[in-house]
């Protein structure tokens, strides 16, 4: 698979103390912070991010990010992908309907009874879904395990053309602490069985891939889910006991992931 690229932006300029020609430059970002609608939005953005990483899911970097004036709130910096020049399909562009699509390659897909429908663009879902069945199955085993119920118009790709293109999933911040408006509402969720009901990509997925990056999940150390969780500070409305609560509902919730998943995918 073609390496995800960030997107430089304007000028750079020699580094000076640099022996092997380093450049300062700049990186184009989308800048996240707390919300009323989400108030654990940089914590869970950040924790979801660094998770991911670590399994290997197809998710863009994000980095904590501040001014360098040091009164300016902490944000959270989701690195722009480089998408100039990508064909990138647009989930969130309107959809001009199942079936009249002009696209043949969707077309000759077929679509299993049960997808999720609500955001449209069915027949390019199942075609992302087919093209890279791998990154979809980590996708949406992430989701499960993290309480994300906001996948759908969170994640592009390339879908048109028989060569591998690129795949990501992007805006976490509706999963961990943040999955409801308040971090209290947000764990009680976290510790439900039945939590989330759908995904984007359910009955698209392959079994096989998806009991793999279970395997994944319920494999992954402790303390690895300790160091992407828990901070010895307060990250914007996160304070430390709530993170160590998102710790203890991440591992608990391993235990119920096999099931949730054979419910909500399949
Ligand atoms: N790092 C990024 N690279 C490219 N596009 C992005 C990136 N971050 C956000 N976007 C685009 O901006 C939109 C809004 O960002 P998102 O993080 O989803 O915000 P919100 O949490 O308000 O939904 C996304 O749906 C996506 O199209
Ligand atoms: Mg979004």
């Amino acid at each position: 698979m073609p390496i995800l690229c960030y997107e430089i932006s304007g000028d750079s300029s020699p580094n000076e103390r640099s022996t092997t020609g380093a450049e300062d430059g700049h990186i184009a970002a989308v800048l996240k912070g707390d919300h009323q609608e989400a108030s654990a939005q940089l914590y869970s953005e950040l924790a979801a991010n660094r998770l991911a990483m670590f399994l290997g899911i197809p998710v863009l970097v994000g980095v904590p990010a501040r001014r360098s004036i040091e009164t300016t709130a902490m944000r959270f910096a989701a690195l722009r992908v480089a998408e100039a020049g990508l064909d990138i399909y647009d989930f969130t562009d309107e959809d001009r309907g199942d079936g009249d699509d002009e696209d043949d390659e969707q077309d000759a897909i077929e679509v299993p009874a049960g997808v999720y429908r609500n955001t449209g663009h069915v027949r390019a879902m199942a075609a992302l879904c087919a093209k890279y069945p791998l990154e979809a199955a980590a996708i949406a085993v992430f989701d499960l395990w993290i309480g994300n119920e906001d996948r759908a118009l969170n994640f592009k790709g390339q879908i048109r053309g028989a060569d591998r293109g690129v795949i990501f999933a992007l805006d976490q911040g509706s999963s961990l602490l943040s999955c409801r408006s308040t971090v209290d509402s947000s764990i009680d969720l976290l510790s439900r069985q039945d939590y989330p009901s759908f995904h984007p990509f359910q009955k698209l997925v392959n079994a096989r891939y998806c009991g793999a990056m279970v395997e994944r999940v319920v494999s992954m150390p402790d303390w690895a889910i300790e160091a992407a969780t828990v901070y010895q500070d307060t990250v914007g409305n996160v304070i430390l006991p709530d993170q160590y609560q998102c710790y203890e509902a991440l591992r608990e919730r391993k235990t119920i992931l096999g099931g949730l998943i054979d419910r909500v995918l399949f």
